[in-house]
Protein backbone atom coordinates (compact mmCIF):
# COMPACT_ATOMS: atom_id res chain seq x y z
CA UNK A 1 0.00 0.00 0.00
CA UNK A 2 1.01 3.37 -0.55
CA UNK A 3 1.43 6.39 1.90
CA UNK A 4 -1.26 8.34 2.33
CA UNK A 5 -4.24 8.30 4.03
CA UNK A 6 -5.36 5.59 7.39
CA UNK A 7 -8.81 5.54 8.57
CA UNK A 8 -8.50 8.05 11.42
CA UNK A 9 -11.37 7.62 13.51
CA UNK A 10 -12.59 11.62 14.89
CA UNK A 11 -15.99 11.82 15.56
CA UNK A 12 -17.74 14.81 15.00
CA UNK A 13 -20.29 15.44 18.03
CA UNK A 14 -21.85 13.87 20.83
CA UNK A 15 -24.92 13.01 19.31
CA UNK A 16 -22.91 11.21 16.36
CA UNK A 17 -21.00 9.41 19.15
CA UNK A 18 -23.90 8.21 21.06
CA UNK A 19 -25.84 6.90 17.82
CA UNK A 20 -22.23 5.05 16.63
CA UNK A 21 -23.12 2.21 19.14
CA UNK A 22 -24.64 0.18 21.79
CA UNK A 23 -28.08 1.55 22.76
CA UNK A 24 -28.34 4.98 21.11
CA UNK A 25 -27.66 2.74 17.60
CA UNK A 26 -30.36 0.50 18.21
CA UNK A 27 -32.68 3.44 19.42
CA UNK A 28 -32.05 5.77 16.23
CA UNK A 29 -32.29 3.05 13.83
CA UNK A 30 -36.02 1.45 15.41
CA UNK A 31 -37.15 5.51 15.74
CA UNK A 32 -35.92 6.37 11.99
CA UNK A 33 -33.41 9.16 13.63
CA UNK A 34 -30.24 10.25 11.58
CA UNK A 35 -27.13 7.90 12.00
CA UNK A 36 -24.11 9.71 10.75
CA UNK A 37 -20.90 7.81 10.44
CA UNK A 38 -17.75 8.49 11.77
CA UNK A 39 -15.58 9.59 8.86
CA UNK A 40 -12.60 8.22 7.77
CA UNK A 41 -10.34 11.37 7.49
CA UNK A 42 -6.24 11.77 6.68
CA UNK A 43 -3.60 10.56 8.84
CA UNK A 44 -0.01 10.07 7.28
CA UNK A 45 1.43 7.05 6.59
CA UNK A 46 -1.87 5.19 5.93
CA UNK A 47 -3.08 2.81 3.10
CA UNK A 48 -4.82 6.08 0.55
CA UNK A 49 -7.97 3.28 0.14
CA UNK A 50 -8.89 -0.20 2.39
CA UNK A 51 -10.20 -2.74 -0.17
CA UNK A 52 -9.80 -3.30 -3.82
CA UNK A 53 -10.82 -0.03 -6.20
CA UNK A 54 -12.60 -1.65 -9.03
CA UNK A 55 -12.45 0.57 -12.55
CA UNK A 56 -15.75 0.08 -14.53
CA UNK A 57 -16.07 1.63 -18.11
CA UNK A 58 -14.94 0.26 -21.45
CA UNK A 59 -12.79 2.80 -23.19
CA UNK A 60 -9.16 3.24 -23.65
CA UNK A 61 -8.91 5.45 -21.08
CA UNK A 62 -10.58 3.25 -18.38
CA UNK A 63 -7.66 0.90 -19.54
CA UNK A 64 -4.93 3.27 -19.03
CA UNK A 65 -6.25 4.73 -15.54
CA UNK A 66 -6.79 0.83 -14.25
CA UNK A 67 -3.14 0.23 -15.48
CA UNK A 68 -1.75 3.68 -13.61
CA UNK A 69 -3.69 2.74 -10.18
CA UNK A 70 -1.47 -0.45 -9.72
CA UNK A 71 1.54 2.32 -9.38
CA UNK A 72 -0.04 3.28 -6.39
CA UNK A 73 -0.10 -0.52 -4.89
CA UNK A 74 -4.21 -0.18 -4.97
CA UNK A 75 -5.94 -3.94 -5.68
CA UNK A 76 -7.54 -2.42 -9.08
CA UNK A 77 -10.50 -5.10 -10.27
CA UNK A 78 -12.11 -3.98 -13.68
CA UNK A 79 -15.23 -6.22 -12.68
CA UNK A 80 -17.33 -6.69 -9.29
CA UNK A 81 -16.93 -10.03 -7.52
CA UNK A 82 -19.81 -11.22 -5.23
CA UNK A 83 -18.78 -10.61 -1.36
CA UNK A 84 -16.02 -8.30 -2.06
CA UNK A 85 -16.04 -5.61 0.03
CA UNK A 86 -14.60 -2.45 -2.26
CA UNK A 87 -12.95 0.55 -0.70
CA UNK A 88 -13.83 2.61 -4.30
CA UNK A 89 -15.35 2.25 -7.65
CA UNK A 90 -14.12 4.62 -10.22
CA UNK A 91 -16.55 5.00 -13.25
CA UNK A 92 -15.01 6.64 -16.05
CA UNK A 93 -17.09 7.67 -19.03
CA UNK A 94 -14.55 9.71 -20.81
CA UNK A 95 -16.30 8.54 -24.55
CA UNK A 96 -20.09 9.24 -23.94
CA UNK A 97 -22.13 10.62 -27.17
CA UNK A 98 -25.62 9.11 -26.10
CA UNK A 99 -27.45 8.99 -23.32
CA UNK A 100 -28.34 4.95 -24.01
CA UNK A 101 -24.81 4.46 -23.30
CA UNK A 102 -25.14 5.04 -19.94
CA UNK A 103 -27.21 2.31 -19.10
CA UNK A 104 -24.71 -0.81 -18.73
CA UNK A 105 -21.90 1.11 -16.72
CA UNK A 106 -24.12 2.68 -14.27
CA UNK A 107 -25.97 -0.16 -13.78
CA UNK A 108 -22.98 -1.99 -13.01
CA UNK A 109 -22.01 0.38 -10.45
CA UNK A 110 -25.60 0.14 -9.26
CA UNK A 111 -25.01 -3.90 -8.49
CA UNK A 112 -21.36 -3.31 -6.71
CA UNK A 113 -23.23 -0.52 -4.32
CA UNK A 114 -24.03 -3.22 -1.21
CA UNK A 115 -20.62 -4.21 -1.34
CA UNK A 116 -18.94 -0.72 -0.40
CA UNK A 117 -17.09 -0.95 2.96
CA UNK A 118 -17.61 2.13 5.49
CA UNK A 119 -16.11 5.54 4.10
CA UNK A 120 -15.79 3.99 0.68
CA UNK A 121 -15.77 6.30 -2.06
CA UNK A 122 -17.63 6.44 -6.01
CA UNK A 123 -15.77 8.77 -8.13
CA UNK A 124 -17.02 9.79 -11.88
CA UNK A 125 -14.51 10.47 -14.77
CA UNK A 126 -15.93 12.31 -17.35
CA UNK A 127 -16.63 15.30 -19.97
CA UNK A 128 -18.22 18.65 -19.78
CA UNK A 129 -21.42 18.78 -21.82
CA UNK A 130 -20.32 21.88 -23.53
CA UNK A 131 -22.74 23.94 -25.90
CA UNK A 132 -21.00 23.29 -28.93
CA UNK A 133 -21.69 19.32 -28.88
CA UNK A 134 -23.95 17.27 -30.43
CA UNK A 135 -27.06 17.28 -28.25
CA UNK A 136 -27.47 13.48 -27.56
CA UNK A 137 -23.77 13.83 -26.47
CA UNK A 138 -24.11 16.72 -24.14
CA UNK A 139 -27.22 15.03 -22.87
CA UNK A 140 -25.12 12.37 -21.83
CA UNK A 141 -22.30 14.01 -20.29
CA UNK A 142 -24.88 16.15 -18.33
CA UNK A 143 -26.71 12.92 -17.32
CA UNK A 144 -23.13 12.38 -15.60
CA UNK A 145 -24.32 15.48 -13.21
CA UNK A 146 -27.69 13.97 -11.92
CA UNK A 147 -26.08 10.23 -11.44
CA UNK A 148 -23.80 11.37 -9.30
CA UNK A 149 -25.69 13.61 -7.39
CA UNK A 150 -28.27 10.72 -6.51
CA UNK A 151 -25.68 7.71 -6.11
CA UNK A 152 -23.93 10.42 -3.48
CA UNK A 153 -27.48 10.89 -1.75
CA UNK A 154 -28.12 7.26 -1.70
CA UNK A 155 -24.71 6.13 0.00
CA UNK A 156 -24.56 5.65 3.33
CA UNK A 157 -21.80 4.77 6.63
CA UNK A 158 -19.67 7.79 5.47
CA UNK A 159 -18.84 6.81 1.80
CA UNK A 160 -18.70 9.83 -0.64
CA UNK A 161 -18.97 10.15 -4.22
CA UNK A 162 -17.27 12.75 -6.43
CA UNK A 163 -16.76 13.58 -10.28
CA UNK A 164 -13.65 14.59 -12.21
CA UNK A 165 -14.44 16.56 -15.30
CA UNK A 166 -12.07 16.24 -18.15
CA UNK A 167 -11.90 19.72 -19.60
CA UNK A 168 -9.95 20.72 -22.45
CA UNK A 169 -9.28 17.30 -23.36
CA UNK A 170 -7.31 15.98 -20.72
CA UNK A 171 -6.29 12.42 -20.44
CA UNK A 172 -7.46 10.39 -18.08
CA UNK A 173 -4.12 9.67 -16.48
CA UNK A 174 -2.64 13.51 -16.71
CA UNK A 175 -1.04 14.76 -13.53
CA UNK A 176 -4.08 16.86 -12.09
CA UNK A 177 -6.62 14.27 -12.98
CA UNK A 178 -4.39 11.59 -10.54
CA UNK A 179 -4.31 14.07 -8.11
CA UNK A 180 -7.79 15.14 -8.12
CA UNK A 181 -8.53 11.49 -8.13
CA UNK A 182 -6.33 10.69 -4.82
CA UNK A 183 -7.63 13.53 -3.60
CA UNK A 184 -10.76 12.02 -3.29
CA UNK A 185 -10.26 8.59 -2.83
CA UNK A 186 -8.37 9.36 -0.10
CA UNK A 187 -9.76 10.61 3.70
CA UNK A 188 -8.33 14.26 3.10
CA UNK A 189 -11.63 14.48 1.09
CA UNK A 190 -14.05 13.22 4.29
CA UNK A 191 -16.45 16.11 4.36
CA UNK A 192 -16.28 16.93 0.29
CA UNK A 193 -19.32 15.27 -1.09
CA UNK A 194 -21.76 14.96 -4.16
CA UNK A 195 -19.34 17.48 -6.19
CA UNK A 196 -17.55 17.81 -9.39
CA UNK A 197 -13.83 19.43 -10.28
CA UNK A 198 -12.94 20.83 -13.67
CA UNK A 199 -9.22 19.51 -14.53
CA UNK A 200 -8.48 21.63 -17.48
CA UNK A 201 -5.33 21.05 -19.04
CA UNK A 202 -2.32 18.41 -18.72
CA UNK A 203 -0.65 21.29 -16.16
CA UNK A 204 -0.09 19.85 -12.84
CA UNK A 205 2.72 17.78 -11.61
CA UNK A 206 2.84 14.77 -9.46
CA UNK A 207 4.80 15.39 -6.17
CA UNK A 208 8.08 13.54 -4.64
CA UNK A 209 6.21 12.16 -1.59
CA UNK A 210 2.66 12.39 -1.19
CA UNK A 211 3.24 13.03 2.26
CA UNK A 212 4.69 16.15 1.93
CA UNK A 213 3.22 17.26 -1.49
CA UNK A 214 4.02 21.39 -0.61
CA UNK A 215 7.74 20.40 0.82
CA UNK A 216 9.51 23.88 -0.34
CA UNK A 217 6.85 26.31 -0.43
CA UNK A 218 6.02 29.42 1.53
CA UNK A 219 2.45 29.74 2.36
CA UNK A 220 0.58 32.41 3.48
CA UNK A 221 -2.94 32.18 5.72
CA UNK A 222 -5.00 35.50 6.80
CA UNK A 223 -7.29 34.66 9.79
CA UNK A 224 -5.05 32.03 11.08
CA UNK A 225 -4.86 32.67 14.92
CA UNK A 226 -8.12 30.18 14.78
CA UNK A 227 -10.59 28.46 13.38
CA UNK A 228 -10.28 27.17 9.99
CA UNK A 229 -7.52 29.33 9.52
CA UNK A 230 -5.20 27.89 12.41
CA UNK A 231 -6.77 24.28 10.78
CA UNK A 232 -5.44 25.34 7.44
CA UNK A 233 -1.61 26.62 8.62
CA UNK A 234 -1.65 23.06 10.59
CA UNK A 235 -2.04 20.85 7.67
CA UNK A 236 0.01 23.28 4.54
CA UNK A 237 2.92 22.93 7.70
CA UNK A 238 1.80 19.06 7.63
CA UNK A 239 1.99 18.98 3.92
CA UNK A 240 6.00 20.42 4.07
CA UNK A 241 5.40 24.38 3.71
CA UNK A 242 6.56 26.90 5.65
CA UNK A 243 3.71 28.69 7.07
CA UNK A 244 3.30 33.01 7.42
CA UNK A 245 0.10 33.23 9.76
CA UNK A 246 -1.60 36.76 9.60
CA UNK A 247 -4.47 38.07 11.84
CA UNK A 248 -5.47 41.29 13.76
CA UNK A 249 -3.62 42.76 16.34
CA UNK A 250 -5.98 42.06 18.99
CA UNK A 251 -5.52 38.32 18.25
CA UNK A 252 -1.66 38.70 18.65
CA UNK A 253 -1.95 36.08 21.43
CA UNK A 254 -3.43 33.20 19.77
CA UNK A 255 -1.45 34.01 16.02
CA UNK A 256 1.81 33.63 17.80
CA UNK A 257 0.88 29.94 19.34
CA UNK A 258 0.18 29.11 16.20
CA UNK A 259 2.79 30.36 14.28
CA UNK A 260 4.85 28.23 17.14
CA UNK A 261 3.18 25.47 16.97
CA UNK A 262 3.33 24.81 13.05
CA UNK A 263 7.18 26.63 13.14
CA UNK A 264 6.19 29.23 11.06
CA UNK A 265 6.24 33.14 11.30
CA UNK A 266 3.68 35.69 12.74
CA UNK A 267 2.03 38.87 11.10
CA UNK A 268 -0.02 41.09 12.86
CA UNK A 269 -2.47 43.07 10.37
CA UNK A 270 -5.82 43.78 9.21
CA UNK A 271 -5.85 43.00 5.79
CA UNK A 272 -8.22 46.21 4.82
CA UNK A 273 -5.68 47.93 5.45
CA UNK A 274 -4.40 49.63 2.40
CA UNK A 275 -0.40 48.16 1.93
CA UNK A 276 -1.50 44.76 3.39
CA UNK A 277 -0.59 43.25 0.75
CA UNK A 278 2.73 45.07 0.53
CA UNK A 279 3.44 44.09 4.10
CA UNK A 280 2.78 40.38 3.96
CA UNK A 281 5.36 40.45 0.77
CA UNK A 282 7.80 42.37 2.08
CA UNK A 283 7.69 39.78 5.15
CA UNK A 284 7.71 36.71 2.74
CA UNK A 285 10.46 38.01 1.14
CA UNK A 286 12.57 39.09 4.47
CA UNK A 287 11.87 35.66 6.28
CA UNK A 288 11.05 32.88 3.76
CA UNK A 289 13.12 34.39 0.67
CA UNK A 290 9.67 33.61 -1.40
CA UNK A 291 6.35 33.18 -1.49
CA UNK A 292 3.93 30.08 -3.39
CA UNK A 293 0.87 30.55 -1.91
CA UNK A 294 -2.03 32.89 -0.78
CA UNK A 295 -5.29 31.37 1.68
CA UNK A 296 -7.77 34.28 1.66
CA UNK A 297 -9.81 32.81 4.89
CA UNK A 298 -10.22 36.11 7.16
CA UNK A 299 -13.68 36.37 7.16
CA UNK A 300 -16.65 37.73 9.30
CA UNK A 301 -20.53 37.68 9.62
CA UNK A 302 -22.65 40.78 10.30
CA UNK A 303 -25.47 39.19 9.92
CA UNK A 304 -29.25 40.82 10.01
CA UNK A 305 -32.24 40.81 8.23
CA UNK A 306 -32.10 43.03 4.99
CA UNK A 307 -34.77 45.26 6.07
CA UNK A 308 -32.62 46.04 9.71
CA UNK A 309 -29.02 46.55 7.54
CA UNK A 310 -27.52 49.21 8.82
CA UNK A 311 -24.91 50.60 7.06
CA UNK A 312 -21.99 49.25 9.14
CA UNK A 313 -22.82 46.07 9.19
CA UNK A 314 -22.86 45.74 5.21
CA UNK A 315 -19.93 47.50 4.92
CA UNK A 316 -17.64 45.68 7.13
CA UNK A 317 -18.63 42.60 5.58
CA UNK A 318 -18.34 43.43 2.20
CA UNK A 319 -14.71 45.38 3.64
CA UNK A 320 -13.30 42.44 5.09
CA UNK A 321 -14.98 39.37 3.07
CA UNK A 322 -14.09 40.72 -0.64
CA UNK A 323 -12.70 44.18 -0.90
CA UNK A 324 -9.66 43.29 0.99
CA UNK A 325 -8.83 40.02 -1.45
CA UNK A 326 -9.38 42.37 -4.69
CA UNK A 327 -6.85 44.20 -3.75
CA UNK A 328 -4.41 41.98 -2.27
CA UNK A 329 -4.71 40.13 -5.21
CA UNK A 330 -3.75 43.06 -7.55
CA UNK A 331 -0.75 43.71 -5.63
CA UNK A 332 -0.04 40.00 -5.61
CA UNK A 333 -0.17 39.55 -9.03
CA UNK A 334 1.84 42.49 -9.90
CA UNK A 335 5.22 41.60 -7.17
CA UNK A 336 8.18 39.63 -8.97
CA UNK A 337 7.74 37.40 -5.65
CA UNK A 338 4.72 35.51 -6.83
CA UNK A 339 5.70 34.26 -10.90
CA UNK A 340 6.43 31.05 -9.94
CA UNK A 341 3.37 28.91 -10.16
CA UNK A 342 1.51 30.60 -7.63
CA UNK A 343 -1.34 29.42 -5.77
CA UNK A 344 -4.77 31.68 -4.35
CA UNK A 345 -7.33 29.34 -2.52
CA UNK A 346 -9.99 31.88 -1.01
CA UNK A 347 -12.48 30.80 1.81
CA UNK A 348 -15.97 31.20 0.46
CA UNK A 349 -18.95 29.93 1.88
CA UNK A 350 -22.41 27.82 0.67
CA UNK A 351 -24.41 30.58 1.72
CA UNK A 352 -22.92 32.95 -1.27
CA UNK A 353 -24.40 29.23 -3.43
CA UNK A 354 -27.53 29.49 -2.26
CA UNK A 355 -28.11 32.36 -0.02
CA UNK A 356 -29.49 32.57 3.65
CA UNK A 357 -31.92 34.67 5.91
CA UNK A 358 -30.15 37.47 7.53
CA UNK A 359 -26.97 37.22 5.63
CA UNK A 360 -27.17 39.13 2.45
CA UNK A 361 -24.15 41.06 2.99
CA UNK A 362 -21.83 38.18 3.83
CA UNK A 363 -23.84 36.30 0.79
CA UNK A 364 -22.91 38.89 -1.30
CA UNK A 365 -19.53 39.06 -0.54
CA UNK A 366 -18.88 35.43 -0.47
CA UNK A 367 -20.60 35.17 -3.93
CA UNK A 368 -18.33 37.66 -4.55
CA UNK A 369 -15.45 35.73 -3.82
CA UNK A 370 -16.42 33.28 -6.34
CA UNK A 371 -16.93 35.60 -9.04
CA UNK A 372 -13.09 36.79 -8.26
CA UNK A 373 -12.04 33.73 -8.34
CA UNK A 374 -13.31 32.66 -11.84
CA UNK A 375 -12.19 36.19 -13.38
CA UNK A 376 -8.91 36.07 -11.63
CA UNK A 377 -8.52 32.21 -13.26
CA UNK A 378 -7.32 33.35 -16.61
CA UNK A 379 -4.64 36.06 -15.15
CA UNK A 380 -2.76 33.23 -12.97
CA UNK A 381 -2.25 31.27 -16.62
CA UNK A 382 0.74 33.33 -17.59
CA UNK A 383 2.54 32.76 -14.34
CA UNK A 384 1.41 28.83 -14.42
CA UNK A 385 -0.43 29.48 -11.59
CA UNK A 386 -4.17 28.83 -10.41
CA UNK A 387 -6.64 30.26 -8.04
CA UNK A 388 -9.77 28.22 -6.43
CA UNK A 389 -12.32 28.64 -4.28
CA UNK A 390 -13.53 26.05 -1.52
CA UNK A 391 -16.84 26.63 -0.27
CA UNK A 392 -17.61 25.49 3.60
CA UNK A 393 -20.98 24.72 4.59
CA UNK A 394 -21.77 24.02 8.23
CA UNK A 395 -18.25 23.46 9.85
CA UNK A 396 -18.12 22.90 14.34
CA UNK A 397 -15.87 26.11 14.68
CA UNK A 398 -16.71 28.79 17.27
CA UNK A 399 -18.76 30.99 14.78
CA UNK A 400 -21.18 27.85 14.50
CA UNK A 401 -20.92 27.08 18.33
CA UNK A 402 -22.87 30.75 18.78
CA UNK A 403 -25.59 29.39 16.83
CA UNK A 404 -29.00 29.01 18.83
CA UNK A 405 -29.09 24.67 19.90
CA UNK A 406 -32.24 23.75 18.12
CA UNK A 407 -31.01 25.90 14.91
CA UNK A 408 -28.02 24.37 14.96
CA UNK A 409 -28.67 20.75 14.96
CA UNK A 410 -31.30 21.34 12.05
CA UNK A 411 -28.31 23.05 10.07
CA UNK A 412 -25.67 20.30 10.82
CA UNK A 413 -27.93 17.70 9.97
CA UNK A 414 -28.72 18.67 6.82
CA UNK A 415 -26.43 16.94 4.50
CA UNK A 416 -25.55 13.71 2.89
CA UNK A 417 -23.38 12.93 5.48
CA UNK A 418 -26.04 14.01 8.39
CA UNK A 419 -23.39 15.62 11.26
CA UNK A 420 -21.43 18.98 10.58
CA UNK A 421 -17.96 18.97 8.93
CA UNK A 422 -14.42 19.99 10.68
CA UNK A 423 -12.21 22.63 10.49
CA UNK A 424 -9.73 20.27 8.95
CA UNK A 425 -11.75 18.97 6.35
CA UNK A 426 -11.83 22.36 4.80
CA UNK A 427 -7.87 22.45 5.42
CA UNK A 428 -7.40 19.73 3.52
CA UNK A 429 -9.38 20.77 0.49
CA UNK A 430 -7.39 24.09 0.63
CA UNK A 431 -3.93 22.22 0.92
CA UNK A 432 -5.03 19.32 -1.99
CA UNK A 433 -5.90 22.99 -4.45
CA UNK A 434 -2.36 24.54 -3.43
CA UNK A 435 -0.67 21.28 -3.86
CA UNK A 436 1.45 21.06 -7.25
CA UNK A 437 -0.79 18.07 -8.56
CA UNK A 438 -3.43 20.35 -8.62
CA UNK A 439 -1.99 22.61 -11.56
CA UNK A 440 -4.94 21.92 -13.68
CA UNK A 441 -7.23 23.17 -11.24
CA UNK A 442 -7.82 26.51 -12.07
CA UNK A 443 -10.89 28.59 -11.26
CA UNK A 444 -13.69 25.72 -9.42
CA UNK A 445 -15.42 26.19 -6.49
CA UNK A 446 -15.31 22.85 -4.68
CA UNK A 447 -18.08 22.98 -1.75
CA UNK A 448 -17.36 21.22 1.44
CA UNK A 449 -20.34 20.90 2.73
CA UNK A 450 -21.64 16.59 2.98
CA UNK A 451 -23.50 17.38 -0.27
CA UNK A 452 -25.66 19.67 1.96
CA UNK A 453 -29.82 19.91 0.72
CA UNK A 454 -30.19 23.01 0.96
CA UNK A 455 -30.14 25.87 -1.76
CA UNK A 456 -29.07 25.67 -5.25
P1 LIG B 1 -13.47 32.66 12.93
O1 LIG B 1 -14.28 33.87 13.26
O2 LIG B 1 -13.32 31.60 13.94
O3 LIG B 1 -12.02 33.10 12.43
C1 LIG B 1 -11.81 34.15 11.51
C2 LIG B 1 -10.45 34.77 11.78
O4 LIG B 1 -10.28 35.85 10.86
C3 LIG B 1 -10.33 35.35 13.19
O5 LIG B 1 -9.14 34.91 13.82
C4 LIG B 1 -10.33 36.85 12.95
O6 LIG B 1 -9.58 37.59 13.91
C5 LIG B 1 -9.71 36.94 11.56
N1 LIG B 1 -10.04 38.21 10.92
C6 LIG B 1 -11.25 38.81 10.86
N2 LIG B 1 -11.14 40.01 10.26
C7 LIG B 1 -9.84 40.18 9.93
C8 LIG B 1 -9.10 41.21 9.32
N3 LIG B 1 -9.71 42.35 8.91
N4 LIG B 1 -7.77 41.07 9.13
C9 LIG B 1 -7.15 39.93 9.55
N5 LIG B 1 -7.80 38.91 10.15
C10 LIG B 1 -9.12 39.02 10.35
O7 LIG B 1 -14.14 32.07 11.59
P2 LIG B 1 -14.07 30.60 10.95
O8 LIG B 1 -15.32 29.89 11.28
O9 LIG B 1 -12.78 29.95 11.24
O10 LIG B 1 -14.17 30.99 9.39
C11 LIG B 1 -13.02 31.12 8.55
C12 LIG B 1 -13.51 31.41 7.14
O11 LIG B 1 -14.38 30.37 6.72
C13 LIG B 1 -14.27 32.71 7.00
O12 LIG B 1 -13.96 33.31 5.76
C14 LIG B 1 -15.71 32.25 7.02
O13 LIG B 1 -16.57 33.16 6.39
C15 LIG B 1 -15.61 30.93 6.29
N6 LIG B 1 -16.70 29.99 6.53
C16 LIG B 1 -16.93 29.43 7.77
C17 LIG B 1 -17.96 28.52 7.94
C18 LIG B 1 -18.24 27.85 9.25
O14 LIG B 1 -19.18 27.04 9.31
N7 LIG B 1 -17.50 28.10 10.32
C19 LIG B 1 -18.85 28.16 6.84
C20 LIG B 1 -18.53 28.80 5.60
C21 LIG B 1 -17.49 29.67 5.47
Amino acid sequence: MTKDTRSAVIPTDRYTRFVSAGLGKDLAARLGLPQPAILRRYTPDAPLITGPVLVLGSSAGADELAARLLDWNVDVRRHGAPKLKLGAIILVLDELSHPDELSVPVRSVGSSLRDLAPNARVVTISRPAAPELEPAAAAARRAVDGILRSIAKELRNGATANGIVLDDGAGTTAPSVLGALRFFLSGRSAFVDGQFLSVSSERGELPEDWASPLAGKVAVVTGAARGIGAAIARTLSRDGADVVVVDVPAAGDHLASVANEVRGTALQLDITAADAAERILAHAAQRHGRLDIVVHNAGITRDKLLANMDASRWDAVIAVNISAQLRMNQAFLSSDLFTNHPRIVSVASTSGIAGNRGQTNYAASKAGVIGMVTATARLMEPFGGSINAVAPGFIETEMTAKIPFATREVARRLNSLQQGGKPEDVAETVAFLAAGSAGGVNGNVLRVCGQNLVGQ
